[in-house]
């Protein structure tokens, strides 16, 4: 018999745990920077409701239903719905996309875990901008350094899911999320007083439709076709969709898996919506942190990547008591990519325990080992020289269709798993329920209060999230386009 959670509390935190991480506080702000701000965020909240919230509900009711890893749920379902083995196809390309994601996830979070030492050092304190972005080169341009954090990280990672999701990991993060969240009100109360608060706002939601829908180069200006006009782009509103999915840990059976271990007499829809509103709540609190310090301090919105690694430090660089919050948030953050990193490759590792009958240990082991091996893609990619502007590196940059798709092996990871797998993933979930399960298993799966609840849920897995879902790829290969 499988475990299920302790109770109802521990399966929102670790939810929450999976779905709270550097997405929220490293990617947001920045992706929010690059794209404009406040019709980003109106975009991305909007694919919350319609498409997020859908698709959670469907993954943690198949998750429950199947209980089993995403592949062999999806092979259960379709056997019993009489549909085609090939559904499991959404499994498959889920672990694929989880070893992918937690591949450069991991270097990331190795930042973070060296930052939260920088931090406790007191080399922020004081610093000037240059001094700041020093120290950032510093740890970027060195392999070797990110190399050993990337190999600490997947190893805490191995160490955790080897013991099994529930042994520490519901501790754990029952103390590590709360936690998170004071902190993070502090910060954003130290804010308010930076004197860029009211610029933030305005940045953040203050719709500003051509930056959004308005293809730009790496200076921000806007690219002009040959008549001098702008030059329209449904990237933002891909990028927007796609992080909908990874914020919320969608598309790839993460959720299905958690859902797998829930307790058939809990209310899936309560569940979705307390993990979506605190998965959402702190993303906007991470902006309302971090952009009114780059305003107060003259700093780019639309940095990238470094956003975070470079502004906040200058604020608790400045700020009395900022050696201990900034350590402190350092360290939250890295649990908080703990937490996800676990529900990355929890799918992977259980599915190689129920058919391949190994041990919890050796498949944690191998799967890591390989997760650890891709990630080096991504330390090549973004370790570098900067000449000028531009950061060579030993992949290079490599150049894509068009001058403002001019990416880095990462950034290429990121955007295919992120922006494409995530999607296709949550559509065919959704297709799957809506159009190839039958209604009254779905039915009984949410034993919704009321009747018109699973309606609303029906009406959005069959047509609502699909056809939004299809419409920006299919914008995107420039099939339809309005
Ligand atoms: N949601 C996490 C974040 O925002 C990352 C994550 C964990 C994830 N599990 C996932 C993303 C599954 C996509 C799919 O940082």
């Amino acid at each position: 018999m499988k475990h299920e959670w302790s109770n109802r509390l521990t399966f929102i935190l670790a939810a929450v745990g999976s779905a709270v991480g550097l997405g929220n506080i490293w990617k947001f702000p920045y992706i929010t920077g690059e794209y404009g701000g406040g019709v980003f965020i109106f975009a991305y909240l909007i694919c919350i409701c319609l498409i997020g919230i859908p698709i959670m509900l469907t993954e943690i009711a198949l998750g429950r239903r199947g209980k089993q890893s995403p592949v062999n749920t999806i092979l259960q379902l379709s056997q019993m719905s009489g549909a085609h083995p090939a559904w499991s196809i959404v499994g498959w390309s889920g672990m694929a996309a989880g070893c992918l994601i937690l591949s450069y996830y991991s270097v990331i979070a190795g930042e973070v875990m060296a930052y939260s030492f920088r931090a406790s050092s007191g080399a922020f304190v004081h610093q000037s901008v240059d001094g700041i972005k020093g120290i950032l080169t510093n740890l970027t341009s060195d392999p070797e350094k990110l190399l050993a954090w990337h190999t600490i990280f997947m190893g805490l990672t191995i160490l955790s899911v080897s013991r099994g999701v529930k042994g520490g990991i519901e501790k754990t993060v029952s103390f590590l999320m709360p936690a998170l969240f004071v902190l993070l009100i502090l910060l954003v109360i130290y804010a308010m007083g930076s004197g860029g608060f009211t610029q933030a706002l305005d940045f953040m939601f203050t719709p500003d439709v051509d930056k959004f829908f308005y293809a730009r180069n790496d200076y921000g200006e806007y690219l002009m076709d040959a008549s001098g006009e702008k030059v329209f782009t449904w990237k933002p509103m891909m990028v927007a969709m796609g992080h909908a999915f990874f914020t919320l840990s969608l598309g790839m059976g993460a959720i299905m898996m958690y859902g797998s271990y829930l307790n058939r007499h809990v209310s899936i829809g309560q569940m979705t919506l307390t993990i979506v509103l605190l998965d959402t709540a702190v993303a906007l609190l991470a902006g309302l942190a971090i952009f009114p310090l780059v305003f107060a301090n003259g700093l780019n919105p639309a940095a990238g990547p470094g956003l975070i690694f470079e502004t906040l430090p200058l604020a608790f660089g400045s700020m009395s008591a900022g050696t201990f919050i900034g350590t402190l948030f350092f360290v939250l953050l890295f649990f908080a990519a703990l937490s996800s990193a676990i529900s990355l490759i929890e799918p992977t590792v259980a599915w190689l325990i129920e058919t391949k009958g190994i041990r919890r240990i050796k498949a944690t082991v191998w799967t890591g080992l390989s997760v650890w091996f891709i990630g080096l893609a991504t330390i090549f990619s973004i370790t570098g020289t900067t000449v000028g502007d531009i950061v060579e590196n030993i992949f290079g940059d490599v150049e894509l269709k068009s001058d403002i798709l001019n990416y880095n092996l990462f950034q290429i990871i990121d955007f295919i798993t992120a922006s494409i797998m995530l999607p296709v993933g949550g559509l065919l979930i959704a297709v799957f329920a809506g159009w190839v399960m039958d209604r009254d298993s779905t039915e009984r799966e949410f034993s919704f209060r009321s009747p018109y609840l699973y309606q609303v849920w029906y009406v959005m897995v069959r047509y609502v999230s699909p056809l939004l879902v299809a419409l920006v790829f299919l914008n995107i290969i420039g099939i339809v386009n309005f």
